[in-house]
């Protein structure tokens, strides 16, 4: 075959979400009581193509290394963990809401998309008539993410933003989800109050004397974690980018404060290449962002970004941050644990600096099936033109590796095609498919990124060789039954 043309499927996020539930990845959640909002299910191969994301962040982050350990901490701890960390105090977003419709927005948010209907002449005017040299910045940039919610409500007033008074003033919500653990009559108070964590690497810090005892590890060092984490966000319409409940693979790297500009700067490298190398995302997609205000223990924050078609812009995957001494410096104080590190060769004791990768799972999924799921125009091999949609994702992210397909429905071919995926199914995930035609069955597959389709036609029966298709470029090869499962290790590692 050859190809004519190639475009992104996914430009929406209704493109998405519908191509998505259609194709078994992602799924409303609840959706059979109506939904619930921001919440989402994985099916088989959304499950999948997670859980081999998460195995290759695993390995480059711990198996390839000897510096990195696992944890996999419990979703509840010590509702103290949220005080010392500063959630209960400071976590939160800004709210704003409709008094007629009762619709609430994040006002940042809803500010931004206002201010982007502006000419940089008409923001540099608004800006002059502020009088905080650093909100005027925010509007330039039109990047409202760190403004109190005071400053929001004088960017409205002094930029006119329409139906002002339609909107209540803005005020700080917090993110925390507030549950309760024990044996109450399910009302929550100060004594039961739990989080679910909002964040992983709080049970990271928690355990850091835990593994540096147990493992004897001597800076600098790392734990790593996948886990859930959720967040009551005050809008969620982006589809699986911002959900109430998601993942993330957070990996935090204690170290001497000395060391932290130099490990800080080889993180980002790493980091950047499991993208590129790793999930073979485009480079062109992807680019580094370095936060322009910090918050005040931290001395560097850059964001790992990629241009989603589905949200039209660049938007965070991860985000890397050099954190000091806060985070274990304020679990020692809250806990009264000795939490510092005594270097034997130095005579040197202090707090570990943090150094953290913080990735979000759900995001990194959208992304990979963004990054291959394209419209492909190409010429058949008879010259005719043909369309196919086709997911070029990494053969080691494929939810399925391998589809066995007989020919026809004759018996003798069903046979020898579930003889055939019997023994595949030890080695991959693999699926057997029988209905449509051959080139349909072949479409379906392509469409949810199976690198290889072998198929079970009548000169199986009497040469015991099948027909393997490539995926992404369609050829074909008659490979003897005894050799396919090498055939395929081999083809699907290379
Ligand atoms: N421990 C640091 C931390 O949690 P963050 O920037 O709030 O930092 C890290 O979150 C990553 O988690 C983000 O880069 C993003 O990929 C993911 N994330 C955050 N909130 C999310 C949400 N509501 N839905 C999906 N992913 C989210």
């Amino acid at each position: 075959m050859t190809e004519i043309s190639s475009k992104p499927k996914i430009t929406s996020l209704d493109i998405a979400r519908s191509w998505c539930k259609e194709n078994g990845f992602i799924f409303p959640s609840s959706e059979i009581y109506g939904g619930f909002a921001a919440v989402y299910d994985y099916g088989h191969y959304g499950y999948l193509l997670k859980e081999n994301i998460k195995k290759l962040w695993e390995k480059s982050m711990s198996q390839e290394r000897n510096d990195v350990l696992l944890l996999d901490s419990a979703i509840f701890m010590h509702p103290k963990t949220w005080d010392a960390s500063g959630h209960l105090s400071s976590f939160s977003d800004v709210l704003i809401e409709d008094k007629k419709t009762h619709v609430r927005y994040r006002a940042d948010h809803l500010v931004e998309d206002w201010l982007n209907s502006k000419t940089k002449e008409e923001l540099e005017q608004i800006a002059t008539q502020l009088t905080n040299e650093s909100v005027k910045e925010m509007v330039v940039k039109r990047n409202l993410d760190k403004a109190t919610p005071e400053e929001i409500y004088e960017i409205m007033k002094v930029s006119k933003f329409p139906g002002l008074e339609n909107y209540t003033v803005p005020r700080n919500f917090g993110l925390m989800v507030k549950s309760n653990l024990g044996v109450t009559d399910g009302t929550i108070t100060d004594e039961n109050a739990v989080y679910l964590r909002a964040e992983t690497c709080q049970g990271i810090y928690l355990n850091f004397k835990n593994v540096l005892q147990s493992y004897r590890m001597k800076l600098p060092f790392g734990i790593a974690q996948v886990g859930k984490a959720f967040r009551n966000e005050i809008v969620a319409r982006q589809f699986i980018f911002r959900t109430r409940e998601f993942e993330q693979m957070e990996m935090q790297y204690f170290l001497h404060p000395s060391m932290m500009s130099q490990k800080f700067e080889e993180w980002k490298n790493i980091r950047m290449n499991w993208y590129i190398e790793t999930l073979g995302i485009n480079p062109k997609r992807l680019r580094f962002r370095d936060h322009d205000k910090l918050a005040h223990y931290a001395s560097a924050a850059c964001d790992i970004e990629y241009k989603f078609g589905s949200i039209g812009e660049f938007k965070e995957v991860e985000g890397i941050h050099a954190r000091g001494d806060w985070d274990l410096g304020n679990h020692q104080k809250f806990s009264g644990e000795n939490l510092d590190y005594f270097d034997q060769e130095t005579n040197e004791r202090f707090i570990p600096h943090v150094l953290e990768t913080s990735v979000g799972l759900n995001r990194c999924v959208m992304m990979v099936i963004e990054d291959s799921l394209y419209e492909e125009e190409f010429k058949d091999t008879d010259g005719s033109k043909n369309f196919r949609t086709v997911m070029k994702i990494k053969k080691t992210l494929a939810p399925i590796k391998v589809a066995v397909l007989p020919l026809s429905k004759k018996m003798e071919l069903q046979n020898k095609s579930i003889e055939v995926q019997s023994m595949l199914k030890t080695h991959f995930f693999t699926q057997y498919d029988e209905t449509g035609s051959i080139g349909k069955r072949y479409r379906r597959q392509d469409e949810i990124g199976t690198p290889y389709c072998v198929t079970i036609d009548f000169e199986t029966l009497n040469d015991n060789c099948v027909t393997v298709r490539d995926r992404d470029t369609m050829k074909q090869d008659r490979v003897s039954i005894s050799d396919l499962t090498d055939y395929l290790l081999v083809n699907l590692n290379s």
